[in-house]
C-alpha cells in the first residue's frame, strides 16, 4: 500500500500500514486533539496508553482490519484505523473507523488520503458497511465523511459530557462493495 497525494511543488504524503515504531507519534497526535477537545469516539474515555494502541495494532493485523499512518518527509502526519463495529459474529462484515491528522497538517488533504485508503482496505477485506461516530460540532469530520459518500444514520443526543456541557454524536454510514445486495461469499445458510 503506497497511496500518494502530491502537494503542489512539494513532496508527497504517503499512506502505509503502521509499525510498532509509529506508536509514540500516533499517541502524540491523539493527545493533542484530546487536549483541544476532540473526543476519540462516542465512549470518549480519554487518552489510550501506549500498550492499548500496540495491542490494538496487533489485533487488527490478525483480523485484516487496516491500521494506517500518513507520512510527510518521513514524519507521521496522521493515522487511521478500523475495528469491528461489534464483536458478536453477526456483525463481522461491519467496521467502525477513526482518523486523526496532526494539528500542523490539517486542511492539506491528509484526512482525505487516509479515509480513501481505509475504505479501500475495508472493502478489499470483505467488509460491507463502515460506521463512524462524529461529534455533532465536528464540521471538518462531518464534511470529510459526506464527501466520501457517508450518510447520516442517526443522532445520539447528549451522549458525551465535556467542557461543562452535553454534546450529541452523529452516526454516519457507508456501504462497501456489494453492500446488502448480496450475501457475503462465505455465508452459510442461517448464519
Ligand atoms: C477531520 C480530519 C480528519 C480532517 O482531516 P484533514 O486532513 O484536515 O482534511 P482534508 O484536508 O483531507 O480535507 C478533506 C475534506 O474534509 C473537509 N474539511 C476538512 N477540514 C475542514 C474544515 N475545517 N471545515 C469544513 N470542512 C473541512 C472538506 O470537505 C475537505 O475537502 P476539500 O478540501 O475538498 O474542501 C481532521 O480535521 C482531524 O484530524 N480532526 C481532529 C480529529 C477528528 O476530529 N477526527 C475525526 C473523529 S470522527
Amino acid at each position: 500500500m503506497n497511496e500518494t497525494a502530491v502537494r503542489a511543488s512539494d513532496e508527497p504524503v504517503l499512506v502505509r500500514s503502521s509499525r510498532e515504531s509509529d506508536v509514540e507519534a500516533m499517541l502524540a497526535i491523539y493527545r493533542h486533539h484530546v487536549r483541544a477537545g476532540v473526543p476519540r469516539d462516542v465512549e470518549g474515555t480519554g487518552a489510550p496508553e501506549p500498550d492499548d494502541l500496540r495491542d490494538r495494532r496487533k489485533n487488527l493485523k490478525q483480523t485484516r482490519l487496516p491500521h494506517l499512518v500518513a507520512t510527510y518527509r518521513g514524519d507521521i502526519v496522521g493515522y487511521a484505523y478500523a475495528v469491528l463495529f461489534r464483536k458478536r459474529p453477526a456483525y463481522r462484515y461491519t467496521a467502525k473507523h477513526s482518523i486523526y491528522v496532526h494539528h500542523a497538517h490539517l486542511g492539506r488533504g491528509v484526512g482525505r488520503l487516509l479515509l480513501q485508503e481505509l475504505i479501500d482496505c475495508c472493502a478489499a477485506a470483505g467488509f460491507r458497511q463502515m460506521i463512524g461516530y462524529i461529534d455533532a460540532d465536528n464540521a471538518a469530520s462531518l464534511a470529510l465523511h459526506q464527501k466520501f459518500g457517508f450518510t447520516r444514520a442517526g443522532l445520539l443526543c447528549g451522549v458525551a459530557y465535556r467542557h461543562g456541557r452535553w454534546s450529541d454524536t452523529v452516526m454516519v454510514q457507508r456501504s462497501l462493495g456489494a453492500g446488502t445486495t448480496t450475501p457475503p461469499p462465505s455465508a452459510t445458510p442461517g448464519r
